[in-house]
């Protein structure tokens, strides 16, 4: 059985990182280390996709819109897509702030997983502006929630573009398929800045192993693109 055929889409992760591995400084600040073709490298990956995930904290640290050039919408439109993929953002607390620009920009569809903890201030706002999906558990259940945008949104194939928790929450369970990785000429330091895992110190419940199926040199960036083959459980 291919893993389309398990009812959840192909789930790809776009993430850039300097050689010493942090994805961002320790107090998540927006961080812009890679060149102009990484940024392109990043739509051209997004505008593979049916939907594009992201985490809360990504979302309100970054302030994205989640959108694409004109010349990857157009490409979109003439292969009968929609101009931009479908926007999800993933958050448990539910505090998301309808004013960022995510919601001024109405390229396509936005659907948020939360649950039912979202404060009503908060639901009444975000209500007008997207599709959501709560749930009455303390967390979303992100296995579901790839089971629901397969099922009822069409969606085959979900660019995830971080960040690290939420990475990290999917390949605990086995939900990635392939990351894609640029490696830029930099070294930052900082043991408090998170990593491509995040900052939680614990293994993985089970080691991801990478199959590297790409590799490319542009500039002085490095590009990769790792198959998830499977996940072995840890003894240690
Ligand atoms: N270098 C790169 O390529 C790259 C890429 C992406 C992001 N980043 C950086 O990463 C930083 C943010 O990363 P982060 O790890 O702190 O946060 P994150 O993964 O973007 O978002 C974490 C939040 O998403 C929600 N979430 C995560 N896992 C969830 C789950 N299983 N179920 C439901 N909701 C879940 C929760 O939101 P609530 O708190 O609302 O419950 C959680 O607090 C930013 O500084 C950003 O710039 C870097």
């Amino acid at each position: 059985m291919t893993k389309n055929q398990r009812h959840r889409p192909f789930v790809f992760v776009t993430f850039a990182m300097p050689v010493d591995g942090q994805v961002t400084t320790k107090h998540l600040a927006p961080v812009d280390f890679t060149s102009r073709k990484d940024k392109l490298h990043l739509f051209r990956q997004r505008a593979l996709a049916d939907a594009v995930l992201i985490g809360h904290t990504s979302l309100r640290r970054d302030n994205v819109r989640l959108g694409l050039p004109a010349e990857l919408q157009e490409a979109r439109t003439k292969r009968g897509q929609l101009r931009c993929p479908l926007r999800v953002i993933v958050s448990n607390k539910g505090r998301i702030d309808d004013r960022l620009k995510i919601f001024q920009s109405d390229v396509s569809p936005i659907i948020i997983f939360s649950t039912k903890r979202m404060p009503r201030k908060n639901r009444e706002a975000l209500k007008k502006k997207a599709i959501l999906h709560l749930t009455g558990a303390q967390c979303v259940d992100l296995s579901r929630m790839l089971k629901e945008l397969h099922d009822q949104y069409k969606v085959r194939t979900l660019a995830c573009e971080g960040g690290p928790t939420l990475f990290r929450a999917l390949l605990e369970q086995g939900l990635v398929d392939q990351l894609n990785l640029t490696i830029a000429p930099y070294l930052f330091g900082g043991a408090q800045a998170p990593t491509l895992t995040g900052l939680n110190k614990e293994f993985l419940p089970a080691s991801a192993h990478g199959s590297l199926i790409k590799m490319r040199m542009i500039g002085e960036e490095c590009f990769l693109i790792y198959r998830i083959k499977r996940q072995r459980s840890r003894r240690n």
